[in-house]
């Protein structure tokens, strides 16, 4: 037997809770799934239509390494427009291979051995999982139900050490879908300030809010400077499969992305930022349709759960609803496993989102309407068959 040759900080990492899930789905006929993190809707049509005229044109090659100059333009004058925060296109935005390695480049390029990030948790599954990684520790914030999974600036300033590097945020957030408040974020970046801190905030929800402001925390008094802003295209243009997000920074951070990014990825899919620039410039309409019909089926999921007697607080932002299933007798992974077996409804454990998430399970309403009814009645039956 040759020796063990995985690495041993890889080696460490646990499998994703959502993977795992989905490996079971996936074996699965007539399972309604609200567990997967992704729209249900096809890239609008003008998007569409932009890639495939891109690659008739011929539009096949490598790009510049951070981006076509056009998207990062695009980028930056967006962010101008909504936040008032300004960006140079030329050496403060990349153009990467979704938020995922925007994630990746961001943890790489500024984690030495050993540094904390500290982490308000739940979060999405791979913040931790990408710290260990670029051989950093996670240190999780956990939030509670009681708060509306606000970010807590108290414990965050509670949990800094000598060997903390940043604050790692992600609002509106998955799996919960608060959105941190005005307050809060200041009261973070006050913290950032004094402790010299970087803050990475992943951001790809942004426009995924229901009547409550989105606060670009590089916008915040300050904060530009010591800011990474993650943002992409998957969730509110619905396109995942293209691969296709960006980080914003000052140059002197952003540098430090680049040259990762250069040698690892050389640079994101052609066609896929052209597409993306056809977002920025065409799919203002699209995305507003789509997110109006996740409104209409936020308030249909989360009164239904509430009905059922799963708690679920009115989440803000994303296209997730995060009910209290501890009231069952059952543990999270429990609650899933068994509703998937029984009732061939999917959603996802709670604790998979890190330390806060146990006893609650996420359910995406990035699903059909009338598929999110039935689901609802199956998840009724089961609570009232099971629900101790
Ligand atoms: C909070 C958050 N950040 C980043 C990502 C990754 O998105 P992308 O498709 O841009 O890589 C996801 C996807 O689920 C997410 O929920």
């Amino acid at each position: 037997m040759p020796r063990d040759f995985i690495a041993k900080r890889v080696a460490e990492l646990k499998p994703s809770g959502i993977r795992k899930f989905f490996d079971i789905v996936a074996t699965m006929d007539d399972v309604i799934s609200l567990g997967i993190g992704e729209p249900d809707f096809t890239t609008p049509k003008p998007i569409l239509e932009a890639g495939i005229e891109a690659l008739r044109q011929g539009e096949t090659h490598y790009t510049s390494n951070a981006g076509i100059y056009e998207l990062r333009e695009a980028i930056a004058d967006m962010l101008e427009e909504k936040y008032q925060v300004s960006y140079n296109p030329v050496d403060e935005v990349v153009v990467s291979v979704g938020v995922s390695e925007a994630l990746y480049l961001a943890l790489t390029a500024v984690i030495d051995p050993g540094e904390e990030i500290i982490i308000p948790t739940p979060c999405f599954v791979s913040y931790q999982a990408e710290v260990m990684l670029a051989g950093g520790v996670p240190v999780e914030v956990p939030g509670t139900f009681e708060n509306g999974f606000q970010p807590e600036p108290e414990l965050i300033e509670k949990a800094i050490t000598p060997k903390t590097k940043a604050i790692f945020i992600g609002f509106p957030n998955n799996p919960t879908g608060a959105v941190a408040s005005r307050e809060n974020l200041l009261a973070i970046s006050k913290i950032a300030e004094k402790h010299d801190l970087l803050v990475i905030s992943d951001e790809i929800y942004d426009s995924l809010v229901y009547g409550v402001e989105h606060v670009c925390f590089a916008a915040l008094p300050g904060m530009k400077e010591r800011t990474i802003t993650l943002g992409g295209f998957s969730k509110s243009y619905a396109m995942t499969g293209w691969r296709v997000g960006y980080a914003a920074a000052p140059a002197n951070i952003l540098g430090g992305l680049v040259r990762i990014h250069q040698y690892t990825v050389m640079s994101a899919p052609s066609v896929s930022q052209l597409a993306a620039l056809a977002a920025i410039n065409l799919g203002a309409d699209a995305a507003e349709e789509m997110r109006l019909k996740y409104d209409r089926r936020r308030q249909l999921i989360v009164s239904g759960l509430n009905e059922i007697g799963l708690e679920t607080f009115l989440p803000q932002g994303a296209f997730y609803a995060f009910p209290k299933i501890s009231g069952t007798g059952m543990d999270d992974e429990e609650f899933a496993q068994r509703l998937l077996e029984e009732e061939k409804v999917a959603v996802v454990p709670g604790s998979a989102f890190g330390s806060g998430g146990e006893g609650f399970v996420r359910c995406s309403y990035a699903t059909d309407y009338t598929k999110i009814e039935q689901a609802l009645e199956r998840i009724g039956s089961f609570v009232k068959r099971c629900g101790g």
